[in-house]
């Protein structure tokens, strides 16, 4: 074996022990993979495409209002673990609310939709546990795999034969399907009828991912498990977030009530972290009632992103043909979807943009959000802008 001289006995300075971070910031910036933040002012004059705000709530006062009053009512904070002291009547509310809106028994909310993710693929899993997860998936549910200690299976983007040749030569004693119901950045739908059939057919659980899918699709934006008839379903669990189209922060587990309850009991990611902020809680309630009684919010995102994917490709851009309220547009490479988006910004458009690793077939876009209030004239804008700062190559 060869032998290498323990760190401690190089005369390191302290500070030379993180000159490594130097070497990888370089090694990304020469990849073009350097990513900032930027601070956002309050009244940012920018037309706004890059959020995940798909219905336009996040400012609605129907949604802060009830954010507003669940923070004086109940505090800035939630106090501590669900199990302890951070359930309150908002929680409980929000939860009977969200599994009706959605057509499931129950649901159980999280800090995030990351952590309910996390919980989701750790209870539900065990070592003899095989999970078939779509190549495209979520890095949440990426990592949910990795924490579950089971086999994971890596199936080919949505490819229900595939998972179901998986399913089929599985040695384990369970076997959980894991999908995205809208993907992230292609804005692309999962088949869903076919995956569940074939979980169905061979004794596994479906767990559906539907972050991007809640607010815009199913009848007045009940989700993907609705539309696709899912909802209710004795073996299918849905997560959710709730900072996407609800405009707040948060995220849910939705589902049969024993999985709620095992999850209650068992879950790290419910166990071990703070409660939901009332403020958010409150929130996701004042959207979620918003949307009931204003179901037609949900049809108008996906008809601007169909709208707005129709114009771009008619202006020589290759833009995805959107299932839900995400269109991408492809960029010829990395620096170029970077200096696009930045032309993009300068012109008054804010817009995503998705580079490896974020983007798991290496192809550079910028991601626009069809969100359902914007005006035709906001669309004819964001065309025009984008058109005009398209760099060479990538037309189609
Ligand atoms: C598909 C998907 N799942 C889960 C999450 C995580 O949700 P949250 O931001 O609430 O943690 C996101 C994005 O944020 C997402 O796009």
């Amino acid at each position: 074996m060869a032998h290498r001289t323990a760190p401690e006995q190089q005369t390191l300075t302290p500070a030379a022990v993180f000159d490594w971070l130097d070497e990888a910031a370089e090694l990304r910036a020469r990849a073009g993979l350097t990513r900032t933040l930027r601070s956002r002012p309050a009244d940012d004059p920018v037309l706004d495409l890059a959020s995940n705000d798909y219905l336009g709530l996040v400012h609605h006062p129907a949604v802060t209002g009830a954010a507003a009053e669940a923070a004086l009512r109940w505090g800035g904070g939630s106090t501590g673990s669900r199990l302890v002291t951070g359930t309150t009547a908002l929680h409980t509310e929000l939860e009977e609310e969200l599994a009706a809106f959605c057509g499931v028994e129950a649901a159980l909310v999280f800090s995030s939709g990351y952590t309910a993710n996390l919980a989701a693929l750790t209870a539900l899993t065990d070592p003899d546990t095989l999970i078939v997860s779509d190549a495209n998936n979520h890095a949440s549910l990426i990592d949910g795999c990795r924490l579950s200690r089971s086999d994971v299976h890596r199936a080919p983007h949505s490819d229900p034969a595939a998972v179901a040749a998986a399913l089929a030569a599985r040695t384990h004693r369970r076997a959980l399907v894991v999908t995205d119901s809208v993907f992230s950045v292609d804005g692309n739908a999962a088949r869903l009828p076919e995956l569940s059939a074939a979980a169905r057919a061979h004794g596994a659980a479906l767990l559906v991912d539907d972050a991007h899918g809640l607010g815009v699709l199913g009848p007045g934006g009940a989700g993907a498990l609705a539309a696709a008839g899912l909802a209710g379903q004795p073996d299918t669990v849905a997560t959710v977030t709730l900072s996407k189209s609800l405009g707040s922060q948060g995220g849910a587990v939705l589902g049969p009530r024993r999985v709620v309850r095992h999850l209650t009991e068992t879950a790290r990611t419910f166990i071990f972290d703070t409660g939901l902020a009332p403020a958010a809680a409150g929130a996701a309630l004042g959207a979620l009632r918003l949307l009931r009684a204003e179901p037609h919010r949900a049809e108008r995102a996906r008809e601007v992103a169909r709208t707005l994917s129709a114009r771009l490709v008619a202006a020589g851009l290759v833009a995805s043909a959107p299932d839900a309220a995400v269109v991408s547009v492809r960029a010829p490479g990395p620096e170029a979807a970077v200096a696009w988006a930045a032309d993009c910004r300068t012109a008054g458009l804010a817009v995503g943009c998705f580079r490896p690793p974020s983007v798991p077939d290496g192809v550079s876009r910028l991601r626009l959000t069809a969100r359902g209030d914007l005006t035709d004239r906001q669309i004819a804008d964001a065309v025009r802008i984008i058109s005009a700062t398209a760099p060479a190559g990538a037309a189609g």
